[in-house]
């Protein structure tokens, strides 16, 4: 039986043509997919690039309107902080204010022939000094409550040391101060009289604030302390409980009464010491100024 293709060759050259058609065929087909895939690269790289450039512009855009709001918060909370600051200075005023008010206005005042304080005037608060604390057991002495405290205190602190001290007299009220100035006139005259001695309305002794020391060895007398470890003490120590010399050698009132002490406050007293300055010294202005914390 004859084949159908008798010539051999001839049918190569068919499936050659034919592979060759085929594959002529597939690679057009290559090449415009590959077009295709070229062209959808380049398209997405500048989709890309177009979407990179939104975001770039996006984050600008929110990241400068973040500064801003941020400078925004920092302004109010500036302005908060200034309210918040002027709210506790008028919160710190009415607390001056409410203390002022109860604090007696007299208690800083130079009673010394400058102010006067009338019969009717008597400390709001006055306590009994303790009998361990007074010289003489023969009268009551009271004092200003809220003195009592640093009297004791001073009194513990010199006995701590060795130093013996008492008091000898505290408040005198106005009836009281005017019998004494007036024996003392009987006695020595009104002119020595009033050398040591205030008349009745200008003793500090009425505000209930002022005490005479005394100490053991003078005879139950103040004169003389100025001679004793006592008075050295309380010159270096008083200040320490808030009382002054109101009566130094050479002052313009009275003659020298180194018994004679006043509390002022620890603020003032240590601030005289500070400054080697006597309370008389002081214009009443600036003395005023110490009113609000005198028993702070
Ligand atoms: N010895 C003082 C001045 C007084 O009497 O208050
Ligand atoms: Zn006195």
């Amino acid at each position: 039986m004859k084949p159908i293709i008798q010539e051999p060759k001839m049918l190569v050259r068919i499936m050659a043509g034919a592979i060759i058609l085929l594959l002529a065929g597939n690679i057009g087909s290559y090449l415009v997919l590959s077009a295709r895939i070229s062209a959808l690269a380049g398209s997405m790289a500048s989709t890309t690039d177009k979407l990179q450039l939104a975001i770039d512009q996006t984050h600008q855009s929110l990241s400068s309107t973040l500064t801003a709001q941020e400078q925004n918060v920092g302004a109010l909370q500036q302005q908060l902080g200034g309210f918040q600051s002027k709210v506790g200075d008028l919160s710190g005023t009415l607390n001056t204010l409410q203390k002022l008010s109860q604090t007696d206005p007299e208690l800083l005042k130079k009673y010394s022939k400058v102010y006067f304080l009338n019969d009717n005037y008597v400390p709001s608060h006055l306590l009994e000094i303790p009998p361990a604390y007074e010289y003489s057991d023969a009268k009551q002495l009271l004092i200003y409550s809220n003195v009592l405290l640093h009297l004791e205190a001073m009194i513990e602190a010199a006995s701590s040391t060795g130093i013996k001290l008492y008091a000898f007299s505290a408040y005198r009220s106005f009836a009281e101060q005017k019998a004494l100035k007036g024996d003392y006139t009987v006695v020595y005259g009104a002119g020595t009289a009033n050398s040591f001695s205030a008349d009745q309305g200008y003793s500090e002794h009425q505000l209930g604030t002022a005490v005479d020391m005394i100490t053991t060895g003078l005879g139950g007398a103040l004169d003389g302390f100025d001679r004793t470890p006592a008075y050295q003490w309380m010159l270096n120590n008083a200040y320490k409980y808030g009382f002054i010399l109101s009566y130094p050698k050479n002052n313009g009132y009275y003659v020298f009464e180194p018994w004679h002490w006043r509390f002022v406050g620890l603020k003032l007293a240590a601030d005289l010491h500070t400054q080697g300055k006597n309370f008389y010294d002081l214009d009443q202005r600036t003395i005023d100024t110490y009113l609000v914390n005198i028993f702070d």
